[in-house]
């Protein structure tokens, strides 16, 4: 763990330990990719394949690979690939990484406690530092046993239309700064196995600590916390790309219509592109938006405490500022952020990948999780501009189906429609026997991710149960590779 050994208050960013940057062996994995060619070597093995698609500008195979995060990539076998910081950085640069990773990882302490750089967390919150639930290794493991959930999940609360509960607001906080106020209450879970075609997956219960204040007719919507890998290429992809590739009238008529989600920020929409659903337009705001709801922290983008007017001893508990975190600690947290490396891929045979590859795109996971994007210009990380990337999303949102539908409509996202989680890494996440997937970790294996597909995604789950074992499989190197 790394334990923050600085005075309290004091401005001084941590040195950063020499593991958090290694030079990358990534010279050695181009130079290993072109001895073999680099290039098609798929068409020896030929899928047979059920149905093909036909749609003209279905993304071809690219396997002349460049490194998966452009600048930012670092070498797969760095023992905690996520929260690494990319190589090359100038040391101008670190001036905001190194004090944002001291934010990103410090306990943050209830307001008064002389530490004021680091408090005002609460009252009401669902867990104190932002490492509590992103880990540097994947995912945290949130299903504990006798239906008991770790901090590393938290909950949306809400309905179809979009109404946030009266009470408890749009999202539970399980935890509180002091006894004296109550918490929300707690969730459980229990597993479902699967049934009638349906997949295993997880229900929800919620006790109220005050039982005058049920959920009634509000759902619930369980997210767990994602790895984070490459956020600042991803901030950096230009929304005219974004809406160029949504289709949501499905005028190419491939079953598939990403829909941009259009978030409103102050008088303009602006594309949503962070969180399972999209709803946070840049990395600086989802980083506001997880300091407000998740931590109780407020900024100057969330001035309000993240509290109902139903909850009034939110609002008389002792804060830590106006705001609590101060711009230039939020402005901090984000460089941290952007600079997050991306893991290079882990290739055992080059031929099988690449077939998984032409599979991947075949079947039509390509259609949404798009293999290639390119970053635009940044003035400040001039390393991430125009960067080829590989994050295997389109950052768009689509109908998923009545099994992913969980009845919480968030923005202007419906209850049923998902934001196409980048896939970089996934394969990393994968090794952990634990490890959940879905926006509520109802999987837990990859293949059964893909059997909740369902929606826009109905056909390219369909061509892929059809594919044969041996198909399926190179399939799954592959995702395992990405
Ligand atoms: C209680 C657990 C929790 C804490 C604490 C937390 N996060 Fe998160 N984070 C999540 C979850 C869950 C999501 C997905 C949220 C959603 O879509 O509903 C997320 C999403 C994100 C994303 C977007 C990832 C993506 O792929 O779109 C970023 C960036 C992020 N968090 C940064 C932070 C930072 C910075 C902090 C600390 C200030 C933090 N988080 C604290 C749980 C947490
Ligand atoms: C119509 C768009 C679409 C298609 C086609 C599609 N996916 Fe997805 N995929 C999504 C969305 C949206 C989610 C998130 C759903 C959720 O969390 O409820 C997702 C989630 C996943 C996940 C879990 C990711 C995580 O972070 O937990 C995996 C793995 C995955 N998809 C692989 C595939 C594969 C393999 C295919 C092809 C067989 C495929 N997808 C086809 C949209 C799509």
């Amino acid at each position: 763990m790394f334990l923050l050994s600085t005075p309290a208050g004091s401005t001084r960013p941590l040195s950063l330990s020499s593991s958090v940057i290694k030079s990358t062996a990534l010279g050695v994995t181009i130079a290993l990719l072109s001895a073999c060619g680099g290039s098609d070597d798929a068409s020896s093995t030929q899928p047979n394949l059920p149905s093909p698609p036909t749609t003209p500008d279905r993304p071809t195979v690219d396997s002349d690979w460049q490194p998966a995060g452009g600048n930012a990539t670092i070498a797969a076998s760095v023992a905690q690939p996520f929260l690494q910081i990319m190589p090359n950085l100038p040391s101008s640069a670190l001036g905001g990484v190194s004090p944002g990773r001291e934010l990103f990882i410090t306990e943050w302490t209830p307001a008064g406690e002389g530490r004021a750089l680091f408090d005002g967390v609460g009252p009401l919150f669902n867990a104190n530092a932002c490492t509590q639930c992103h880990s540097a290794d994947g995912r945290k493991p949130v299903y504990a046993a006798n239906g008991q959930l770790t901090d590393a999940i938290l909950f949306r609360l809400g309905d179809k239309q979009g109404a946030a509960h009266a009470y408890y607001g749009e999202q539970l906080q399980h935890q509180s700064i002091d006894p004296s106020i109550a918490t929300e209450g707690r969730m459980h879970y229990t597993a479902t196995a699967s049934q009638n075609g349906k997949p295993a997956g997880v229900t929800f219960d919620f006790t109220p600590t005050d039982s005058n204040q049920p959920l009634g007719q509000t759902a619930i919507s369980g997210r767990i916390s994602p790895q984070l890998v490459g956020m600042g290429l991803l901030d950096l992809i230009p929304e005219a790309d974004i809406i160029a590739a949504a289709d949501p009238n499905d005028s190419d008529n491939d079953g598939i219509s990403g829909r941009v989600h259009w978030v409103d920020d102050d008088q303009q929409q602006r594309v949503g592109r962070f969180g399972w659903k999209a709803i946070n337009i840049s990395l600086r705001t989802q980083n506001a938006n997880a300091m407000s709801q998740d931590m109780g922290l407020t900024t100057s983008v969330f001035m309000a405490p993240n509290c109902t007017v139903n909850q009034p001893i939110c609002w008389t508990a002792p804060n830590g500022g106006t705001p609590e975190v101060s711009d230039s600690s939020l402005d901090a947290v984000t460089d941290f952020m952007t600079a997050l490396a991306v893991p290079e891929r882990r290739i055992d045979d080059l031929s099988t990948f690449n077939a998984g590859a032409k599979l991947f795109a075949q079947v039509g996971c390509a259609s949404c999780h798009t293999p290639k994007q390119k970053t635009g210009d940044s003035a400040r990380f001039p390393l991430l501009s125009q960067q080829t990337i590989y994050p295997y999303t389109d950052l768009l949102l689509h109908d998923m189906g009545a099994g992913l539908d969980d009845g919480v409509k968030e923005k202007n996202a419906e209850s049923y429609e998902w934001r196409t989680p980048p896939l970089w890494g996934i394969g990393i996440v994968a090794r952990d026997p634990q490890a959940r997937f879905l926006h509520d970790g109802r999987a837990s294996s990859l293949s059964d991710a893909i059997l909740w597909h369902g929606g826009e995604a109905q056909g390219a789950k369909t061509r892929f149960s059809q594919l044969s074992t041996t198909e399926q499989q190179t399939l799954m190197a592959f995702l395992k590779g990405i």
